[in-house]
């Protein structure tokens, strides 16, 4: 069957064998088959580039379902199973008035991904509201459960990224969210003066998810319109030192700091420096608004977006000296 539908990106290669899963049990049953011991584990096929057809055996995660495990006067536990839409989810929280996830509107993907590489926007990241996760073991078939602290979570970094990869299927998360006394994060970008736009003085967490998600569309854009998987590569961290060299050159080079001796610098801001922002070859190119955001025109073929990160990664690396890394898997 084609991937397409399953991929942001709207890549369009074939799967050999695909298979739809709703329950853990179905799941299970899945993995004991032998044969097809070689699996790409689906969820919202949004952080991912399909360079090839797949000859394994495409499983995606479809378990649903979401509900309040627990709640006190000033918070809530609420666990949500891996194939819940992530945005889906964020909206049914602030339907519910349950904060912490508004600033997450709008992200691509599902629940069950988010962990993997802790999803992080304006100033807020998946692990803030984290409490655990329960993830099937590929090799035992059993569940076992992921702390906050089990998961290491970075800058879109976890333990799923690195020593349980490949280990895990991720089939439920669960948070720990306000009820009352709302944290708000609003001094990331924008969001305050979108706010101030629309005479907001006092918000509620709908209108923080109103004012991201008016932000986002402005800049990033729409899967559903044109194929992407949001930013393509992380933000490089550098040294001070080097960041100071940098500055002699490019005296508008923005940074954000990370630690004693070290400074985040926006991916988006080197490849825009480095001419390729709204590039279009053919049908496929670098965003107009987003420099960070690759896009599919229609029909473009994952390996021709592919060598074009390659051209950006090396011009990037020439032009600064900085070696830039994918955040999307290539596959
Ligand atoms: N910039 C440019 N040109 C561009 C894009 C960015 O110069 O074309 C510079 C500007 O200086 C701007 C700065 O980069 O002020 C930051 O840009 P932006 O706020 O758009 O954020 P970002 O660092 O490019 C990160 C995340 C996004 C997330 C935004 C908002 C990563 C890899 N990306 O992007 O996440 O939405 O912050 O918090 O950390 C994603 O992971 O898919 C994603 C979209």
């Amino acid at each position: 069957i084609s991937l397409k539908p399953y991929n942001t990106f709207g890549i369009d290669v074939n799967a050999q064998y695909f298979v739809s899963i709703n329950s853990i049990e179905e799941l299970i049953d899945i993995l004991k088959l032998e044969e097809f011991s070689n699996r790409l584990i689906l969820g919202g096929g949004s952080n991912m580039l399909l360079t090839q057809n797949q000859d394994k055996l495409v499983i995606h995660i479809n378990l649903k379902g979401k509900k309040v495990i627990s709640e006190d006067k000033d918070f809530v536990t609420v666990k949500a199973n891996a194939g819940e839409n992530w945005h889906e989810f964020v909206q049914w929280c602030l339907k519910n008035d349950f904060g912490g996830l508004e600033n997450l509107s709008l992200i691509p993907g599902n629940v069950g991904t988010a962990p993997i590489q802790n999803i992080g926007a304006y100033g807020v990241e998946l692990k803030d509201s984290f409490v655990s996760c329960e993830a099937l073991s590929i090799e035992t078939h059993s569940i076992k459960s992921f702390d906050a602290d089990d998961c290491q979570f970075g800058y879109r970094n976890s333990i799923f990224k690195q020593e349980a990869k490949g280990k895990y299927i991720i089939t439920s998360v669960t948070f720990k969210l306000t009820k009352t006394k709302h944290k708000y994060k609003l001094n990331y970008g924008t969001i305050q003066a979108q706010l101030e736009n629309y005479g907001i003085s006092i918000p509620t967490i709908q209108d923080v998810s109103n004012a991201v998600i008016a932000i986002r569309e402005s800049k990033l854009p729409n899967p559903k319109e044109i194929g992407n998987s949001g930013s393509f590569f992380k933000n490089p961290v550098i040294s001070k030192s080097h960041y100071n060299n940098l500055v002699q050159n490019f005296k508008d080079i923005p940074s954000y700091p990370v630690s004693e001796d070290e400074v985040k610098v926006p991916a988006g801001w080197l490849i825009e420096k480095a001419g390729f922002k709204g590039k279009r070859f053919e049908n496929y190119g670098v965003h107009k608004k987003q420099a960070l955001v690759l896009v599919n025109y229609g029909n473009a073929k994952g390996a021709d977006i592919l060598n074009l990160s390659k051209l950006i990664q090396i011009t990037i690396k020439r032009l600064f000296d900085i070696s830039i890394e994918t955040e999307v898997n290539i596959l």
